[in-house]
């Protein structure tokens, strides 16, 4: 049987390639049908459906109908399997695999008709839950310019097939660094503060808008590295992977896992130095 190892920890799984190659093809398959769908949607009018967690934080009928249509499909391609999505869907797996869903990630951009959104499926082994998951295979899919980045276990990293790289470490001073904040105002006062440490210690920062393509970036060498406190599973699942797989770690301040807490994506050594600021700035801890 062949073994996959996952680059960032070593760690050994016994799940066979074909079956890695197979889930992959399944995250992609699903990605790219709901990402036409999201994209011919936006030809028309689009409105807030509903909000969630604030007033800004919102729902849009596109990513109701894209997690309807990614459901129906890992049904019928993956009957038995677990799903853990955005907007609500939630099955028990049982098979051990657990399909980690964000029907749009960047739905504000989304909304005001910028480009920088994206569907993002992953499949994870045992709890979806980033302390302990194993994610196994994914994909991240920008509609806009159908563009896939996707990785299975062991088996690297893509942006359309062809190999990405994260960059070569550098110093913070010459890091571009990619960030996100929260919906919640309270949260997003203390991420402003975060933001006067970090900011005069690195080239710059970008806020782009979807955490899932910003872990992108960070696997294509596009950006240095990338720190957010505030993610779900399902904006982390498929690109944590991604750049795993093309020989980057993603980390928790505290912990060795990526938390809401904390997520810390990039070259190991650019990730050791931002740690360090981010632990100093506390930024772990604006959510309290
Ligand atoms: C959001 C985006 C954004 C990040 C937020 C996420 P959504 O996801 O990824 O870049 O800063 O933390 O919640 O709401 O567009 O799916
Ligand atoms: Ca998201």
């Amino acid at each position: 049987m062949a073994r996959a190892i996952n680059r960032q920890d070593g760690a050994v799984t016994n799940h066979p390639a074909p079956l890695l190659a197979e889930l992959k093809g399944v995250a992609q398959q699903v990605a790219v049908a709901a990402g036409e769908l999201v994209r011919t949607m936006r030809q028309g009018h689009i409105e807030v459906a509903a909000t969630k967690t604030t007033a800004t934080d919102v729902v849009t009928e596109a990513d109701t109908a894209a997690e309807k249509l990614i459901l129906e499909m890992l049904r019928k391609l993956r009957p038995g399997d677990g799903v853990l999505a955005e907007e609500g869907g939630a099955a028990h797996s049982d098979t051990g695999f657990t399909w980690v869903v964000d029907p749009i990630d960047g739905t504000v951009n989304y909304l005001y008709g910028l480009p920088n959104y994206a569907v993002s499926i992953a499949v994870v082994h045992g709890e979806p839950d980033p302390q302990t998951w194993q994610v196994v295979a994914g994909c991240v899919h920008r509609p806009e310019d159908s563009v896939s980045y996707t990785a299975a276990l062991g088996d690297g990293a893509y942006r359309q097939g062809t190999a990405i790289k994260v960059a070569a470490p550098t110093a913070l001073s010459q890091a571009l660094v990619g960030t996100g904040f929260a919906y919640s105002a309270k949260t997003r006062a203390g991420q402003a503060e975060v933001l006067t440490r970090v900011l005069p210690q690195v080239r710059d920062i970008r806020r782009m808008g979807s955490a899932a393509l910003d872990l992108c970036a960070v696997a294509a060498g596009q950006l240095d590295a990338y720190f957010e406190h505030g993610l779900s599973p399902w904006d982390l699942a498929a690109g944590q992977l991604i750049v795993t797989e093309a020989g980057g770690v993603v980390t928790g301040l505290s912990t060795r896992q990526p938390s809401t807490a904390m997520t810390v994506a990039g070259p190991p050594q650019t990730v050791a130095e931002l740690s360090e600021l981010l632990a100093q700035a506390r930024a772990d801890e604006v959510g309290n």
